[in-house]
């Protein structure tokens, strides 16, 4: 694939196979010497190396005929087709709006005509998603263009151009526990596998294989977007380690069905992405993802609500604010409000819903005591009514100058599978193309690829999965600096530093 741009630098080589590039790491290390906080400005030097040959991807979702599988493989159809639909406010395009890669930019730099912008996607080569090819498991057996009509997310003129090619789309059965998920999915639940726990990892491992075969594509990853489950318990000698785990499946002890599709992932050496919040990846999980070089990311795709919080409070917290409290109420009416309507589901979300100011709070020790967090208080409640057309409701309530309090209160209603499907997109192909960058410093005698918990998806992510040890950020723009600045220094280019100093000259 011929390059949109080329960087003019010897720090980048430009091969027949790879792009690499030297770049300078630089970084502040702080420490205490005779009770004085010193800091050391530090540059390592690395070497980047990106394969350019962008391969065919497949995509295994499962949950694939629930409101988030139906969607964004329609919405793939639709835009590989071009289709385009009338509804009562007029004509309408498929598009990838809301895809970080397809519909955002970022700054190459400055032209004689001032900065220049290139659509994110080409930055270095990557996946576009009018390639990938679907499949994926359901405990459902309805076909895709039954599936679609039943989330009722997309309009009725553009699901009737689609339903020939979206019927012939059929979901795989499944592994149903019925205990993870709440009681009232049981009727949806008609395609699902028998057996041992042991023989349907098996299974899964043999569907990953038939897809690859059949559709002929290079590489496979596979995204959690069924049901939230319950939290499970993290206990010595089932799930603490890798060997533990794969034990415990072949003795059939508790095991989640999200944990299974996990561990048959990584041993067929696919990355395994969890878009729900419950806790998929126990120690065992992420032990054998290390054990086998194979990416994790998760948890929970960062759609609405939290994506605003992720901004707002950075805002409040970076402008010297305290927001003292936040109070997050949700109304849905989709397949997932039904599920979460249940206790435990509940709280598996609401566990990943409330951490998610906590960077921001502990990054402001002028406006927050050691163990001081604003009040945060999250509600969901399930109403058939508003279908996929969430309704969250949020009030953050502020300190400001001498006493003063800031309310702010945020009305939003959206489709939520029509935020959720671009980031499902965004999430395989950046794994997708983090399998293709390896690196190195001075020091290192061998490349590396990054870290088998894959923390640059956090942007993506509401309770970002991170290295044990690593902190955890979910302020927004710094979780999307930090996809560019590594996307920038694959190409040796300098991060954005904002700086624009050649405008501040006399
Ligand atoms: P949905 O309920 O419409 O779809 C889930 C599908 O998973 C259903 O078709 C169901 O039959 C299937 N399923 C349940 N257990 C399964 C199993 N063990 N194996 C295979 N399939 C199984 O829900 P939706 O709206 O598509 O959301 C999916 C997940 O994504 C939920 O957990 C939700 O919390 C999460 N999520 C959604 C966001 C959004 O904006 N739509 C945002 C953040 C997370």
């Amino acid at each position: 694939m011929a390059e949109k741009f080329k960087v003019e630098s010897p720090n980048v080589r430009y091969l027949k196979d790879v792009i690499e590039a030297d770049y300078n790491y630089s970084t502040n290390q702080v420490y205490e010497e005779n009770g004085v906080t010193k800091v050391k400005p530090c540059s390592t030097k690395f070497t980047f190396r990106t394969e350019k040959k962008v391969p065919k991807l497949g995509v295994m979702l499962v949950g694939w005929g629930g409101n988030n599988g139906t969607t964004v493989t329609a919405a793939v159809l639709a835009n590989q087709m071009g289709l385009s639909w009338m509804t009562k406010t007029g004509k309408k395009v498929a598009n990838y709006y809301g895809s970080l890669f397809q519909s955002s930019t970022v700054c190459l730099g400055r032209g004689p005509d001032g900065e220049i912008f290139i659509p994110f996607r080409d930055l270095l080569p990557m996946v576009h998603p009018n390639d990938i090819v679907f499949d994926g498991w359901d405990i459902s057996s309805m076909n895709l263009a039954d599936a679609m009509k039943r989330a009722e997310v997309l309009d009725w003129q553009l699901q009737e151009q689609l339903k020939p090619f979206m019927e012939k789309l059929k979901p795989r059965p499944s592994i149903y526990i019925p205990e993870f998920i709440a009681a009232n999915q049981e009727d949806r639940a008609d395609h699902i596998l028998h057996g041992t726990k042991a023989e349907q990892v098996q299974k899964i491992r043999e569907d990953i294989q038939d897809f690859k075969r059949l559709s002929g594509v290079d590489k496979v990853i596979v995204l959690w977007t069924a049901n939230t489950e319950r939290f499970c318990d993290v206990i010595p000698g089932i799930n603490d380690t890798a060997d533990h785990l794969l034990q415990a499946i072949e003795l059939g002890l508790e095991v989640s069905p999200s944990t299974m599709f996990a561990v048959a992932s990584i041993l067929e050496g696919c990355a395994y992405i969890n878009g729900s919040p419950q806790n998929t990846f126990v120690p065992g999980a992420i032990e054998l993802a290390t054990r086998h070089s194979v990416f994790i990311g998760g948890d929970d795709f960062k759609s609405g609500q939290t994506k605003i919080k992720s901004v707002l409070v950075d805002f409040l917290v970076g402008a010297g604010l305290k927001t003292v409290s936040i109070v997050s109420y949700n109304h849905l009416g989709n397949n997932d409000g039904k599920n979460l309507s249940a206790p435990q589901q509940f709280r598996s979300k609401e566990i990943s819903k409330s951490n998610v100011v906590d960077d921001m709070v502990q990054s402001n020790p002028i406006l927050y005591g050691p163990n001081e967090k604003p009040d945060h208080c999250v509600v969901i409640k399930y109403v058939p009514y508003v279908g996929d057309s969430k309704r969250a409701m949020d009030e953050y309530s502020s300190e400001i100058m001498m006493g003063g309090t800031n309310t702010i209160v945020i009305h939003n209603t959206c489709e939520d599978s029509l935020l959720a499907s671009p980031i499902i997109l965004d999430l395989v192909i950046l794994t997708e193309l983090c399998q293709r960058i390896t690196f190195c410093t001075e020091q290192d005698q061998d490349f590396q690829t990054f870290h088998s918990v894959l923390s640059i998806l956090s942007f993506l992510c509401k309770a970002p999965l991170v290295p044990q040890g690593t902190p955890v950020v979910n302020a927004l723009f710094r979780q999307r600096n930090c996809i560019e600045n590594i996307l920038r220094a694959c190409l040796g280019l300098y991060p954005q530093n904002h700086m624009m100093l050649e405008y501040k000259m006399q």
